[in-house]
């Protein structure tokens, strides 16, 4: 851990109140105030953090969360092209599970099927994360459902927004989307070599920030103030960690959140995949987290993707 993790660890630990620091790590200080840190000294109670800076920063990120396994290490990027790129540039050389990058913002966010992921600068959290789950291929969307249970949980307890889940992995409030989650997957038809999980979580992003034509919304939209994106970070890092180790052990326990939390279940829904389009009521997820639809003819179809309208 550098310096300047260990100090910020102190300081978040705090939570405002004042600390002790060796005299080692006193002359880093002057390096966290020109990133933005407001820090308070008194001759003999200490330091004290007042305010961060809204800038997301690996060592401060780093200090906030002391997770399993998501976060092992944490980048951060002021600007890439899409944060799920810049994991696969790293995957390659043996890189340890639970790298998260992040950026500030991205100039080609992507969502699933190709779609345009907006992400302007320090609006929101855009990030990805490398795993490498030793699990068959059919069986990562269990990933997948786990990390939407995971970000709509976080957002619960970071804002108190009630977020549920959109299958398969749109998180909205009011029926508005506020975060999606992009899985891909590298690998043989047999073996995961690894995944990359991206999120995007639209936080400070007005209106005319959000894209158009769907129906979308932020946390600030729904909180009415500018929300702490570090903070929030650490939450759904840490929801996601115990998520991840859920899905892979226990993966009933997260089929039970989720089916508190899904929008879907239990309706008469229609799924586009490509040219083809199936209705039916959305029933159950099975074990591998694939959505089990019974068409009016009783068939049960296995549903692993696709965009869905809910038609009652
Ligand atoms: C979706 O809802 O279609 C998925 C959106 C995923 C967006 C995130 S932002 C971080 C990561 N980098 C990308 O290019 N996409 C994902």
């Amino acid at each position: 851990m550098s310096e300047v993790t260990a100090i910020l660890r102190k300081f978040h630990g705090a939570a405002g109140e004042f600390v002790r620091l060796t005299a080692g790590e006193q002359p880093k200080l002057p390096e966290l105030e020109k990133l933005g840190f407001v820090i308070e000294s008194h001759p003999h109670l200490g330091h004290r953090l007042v305010k961060t800076p809204d800038r997301l920063l690996g060592e401060d990120l780093q200090a906030r969360v002391q997770t399993r396994v998501i976060g092992s290490t944490i980048l951060v990027f002021e600007e890439t092209s899409s944060t799920n790129d810049v994991v696969l540039r790293m995957a390659g050389s043996g890189t340890q599970e639970g790298l998260a990058v992040f950026a500030e913002s991205q100039t080609r966010g992507r969502g699933r099927r190709g779609r345009v992921w907006m992400s302007p600068k320090r609006k929101g959290l855009w990030f990805s994360v490398l795993l490498r789950p030793r699990i068959a291929p059919v069986a990562l969307t269990r990933v997948t459902v786990a990390a939407s249970v995971a970000v709509a949980r976080a957002l619960h307890q970071f804002a108190g927004v009630n977020a549920r889940i959109k299958w398969p992995n749109d998180v909205t409030v009011g029926g508005r989307k506020l975060a999606g989650i992009l899985t891909e997957m590298h690998g043989e038809a047999d073996e995961i070599k690894f995944a990359i999980l991206g999120i995007g979580i639209d936080m400070n992003c007005r209106q005319e920030e959000l894209p158009e034509g769907i129906p979308a919304t932020s946390l600030l939209i729904e909180t009415g103030e500018a929300q702490d994106r570090a903070a929030l970070a650490a939450v759904v890092l840490t929801a996601l960690d115990d998520a991840y180790r859920l899905a892979l052990e226990n993966f009933d326990a997260v089929i039970e959140e989720w089916a508190q939390l899904c929008t879907t279940l239990g309706k008469q829904i229609a799924v586009t995949m490509g040219p083809r389009r199936i209705e039916g009521h959305a029933q159950a997820l099975d074990g591998d987290g694939a959505l089990l639809l019974r068409q009016d003819n009783g068939r049960i179809e296995r549903i692993v993707g696709g965009d869905i309208v809910v038609e009652k």
